[in-house]
């Protein structure tokens, strides 16, 4: 196979290489294509462009394959726990038992925040959206830590950032939720793994002894492993573009929360369960919603439906799907938004106008109903989301800056008025 690709222009010939990935996907590298011809590319929502070259995800869309670092992400959900997984995207590799040790410790022994925070907290109006609050909460942790404000600092010192940045969202992600329902903030308390912890502030009470239960804890850590990383999406693409102005770790990773929140992105997962509910308020008819979802001239989508990159299948979603059964029925809970859940996943997957698109259920259509039955309400989804992406924003924003990518800054096709006059406002018409 050729390894470039010729442009002709007019009379005038240019070559492009062409470059391989480790598996074998291929780019055409453009780098000189405007210096030596004056174009650049329109590629609206960067459906086939690659921003980066990057060592810590792998997905392939057609076959349905998500792996971190190379570790197939069936092997990691099923023997991992969310720490390990989060040292593996940080760090390139699987950490030994003293590393992961070393780890856990240097993690939980920061899960504590400034007391101010709380004021911060308890100063926003009931009914906010957690995620407005912890994406500016934790931009405000660079007011606590003024020394990530400067730019090139030492690898120690940015790793401990990241494990402050980790350990500390825990808590704050918590606490939005302590706030909402106006019970007192829970300490976190470092006999807890982390994700125990997160529980316990969660759901812990100051007058008894919180006991994590194990198929709850259990099905977090996959559920976060689930969600930990996922390449150059569109939060991630956000954490790596703000950092390339060399932006502090907190701003970059506030900007990522921001781009997460909405429902086309992680905010699917709580529109989920919002559509499964009105389904079910309506009667349960799930053909009526797959027509609705087909009709070009109703806005309804199928949430939880149809991926950018996935095409086969989200191979998230089938084992989360699975782990939805497990957890369901260890907790002995009865959800009738399960069954409508299967209902249209099997309507539409006969569907020709979903088979056609290949739109199949993606990482958001059963998560949530898990989430549900561990106790966590509908708006909190999102944050979960965030929680578990966060490794994965860090390591992106860190590979991006250990390599010194330049600032990220597209060209555009300018399609606004040629040059005009100004003409003073008693001047103008009308
Ligand atoms: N329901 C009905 N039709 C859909 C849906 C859906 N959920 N998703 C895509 N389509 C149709 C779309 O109308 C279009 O049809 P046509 O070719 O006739 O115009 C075709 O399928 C291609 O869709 P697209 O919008 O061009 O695809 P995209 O790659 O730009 O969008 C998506 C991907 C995920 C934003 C979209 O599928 C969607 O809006 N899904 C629902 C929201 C959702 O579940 N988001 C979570 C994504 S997974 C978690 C994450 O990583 O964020």
């Amino acid at each position: 196979m050729s390894d470039s690709v010729e442009l002709h222009l007019g009379s005038e010939r240019f070559s492009y290489p062409i470059l391989t990935g480790t598996e074998n996907e291929r780019a055409v590298d453009i780098a000189k294509l405007r210096d030596e011809t004056g174009l650049i590319t329109l590629d609206l929502a960067y459906k086939n462009t690659g921003a980066t070259k990057s060592a810590i995800t792998f997905i392939d869309g057609d076959l349905g394959i998500l792996r971190y670092r190379g570790y197939p992400i069936e092997q990691l959900a099923e023997h991992s726990t969310f720490m390990e997984v989060s040292y593996l995207l940080l760090y390139g590799e699987l950490p030994s038992a003293v590393q992961l040790e070393q780890f856990n410790q240097s993690i939980i022994r920061r899960t504590l925040v400034h007391e101010n925070i709380k004021k911060f907290l308890d100063a926003y109006p009931g009914g906010t959206h957690p995620m407005g609050v912890l994406m500016s909460t934790i931009a405000s942790l660079s007011s606590f830590y003024p020394n990530s404000l400067i730019p090139n600092r030492s690898v120690e010192d940015v790793d401990r950032t990241i494990h402050r940045l980790i350990a500390k969202m825990a808590t704050i992600a918590a606490w939005t939720y302590k706030k909402a329902i106006g019970h007192p903030y829970m300490y976190p308390n470092n006999k807890y793994d982390y994700v125990s912890n997160f529980l316990m502030m969660m759901f812990g009470h100051r007058t008894e002894e919180y006991v994590p239960d194990p198929v709850v804890v259990d099905a977090l850590n996959k559920l976060l492993i689930l969600h930990a990383d996922h390449e150059q999406n569109c939060s991630t693409s956000t954490v790596r573009i703000v950092g390339s102005s060399h932006a502090n770790i907190y701003a970059s990773v506030a900007a990522g929360i921001g781009a997460l929140w909405g429902p086309l992105h992680g905010g699917a997962n709580q529109a989920v369960i919002e559509m499964l509910e009105a389904i079910k308020e309506d009667g349960g008819d799930a053909q009526k919603y797959i027509a609705k979802a087909k009709d070009k001239n109703d806005p309804f989508r199928l949430m939880g439906f149809g991926h950018r990159v996935y095409k086969n299948f989200d191979p998230r979603a089938k084992i989360i799907k699975v782990a939805c059964d497990q957890v369901l029925n260890r907790l002995g809970i009865n959800d009738p938004i399960l069954d409508i859940a299967k209902q249209l996943e099997e309507t539409a997957l006969s569907d020709e106008y979903f088979v056609e698109r290949k739109l199949y259920p993606n990482v958001d259509f059963y998560s949530g109903i898990i989430y549900r039955a561990i106790g966590i309400p509908t708006d909190m989804f999102t944050v979960m989301f965030a929680l578990g992406r966060l490794p994965g924003w860090i390591s992106q924003w860190k590979e991006m800056r250990e390599s010194n990518e330049p600032i990220g800054r597209p060209r555009q096709l300018y399609i606004g008025h040629p040059e005009r006059e100004y003409i003073p406002v008693g001047k103008r018409k009308g």
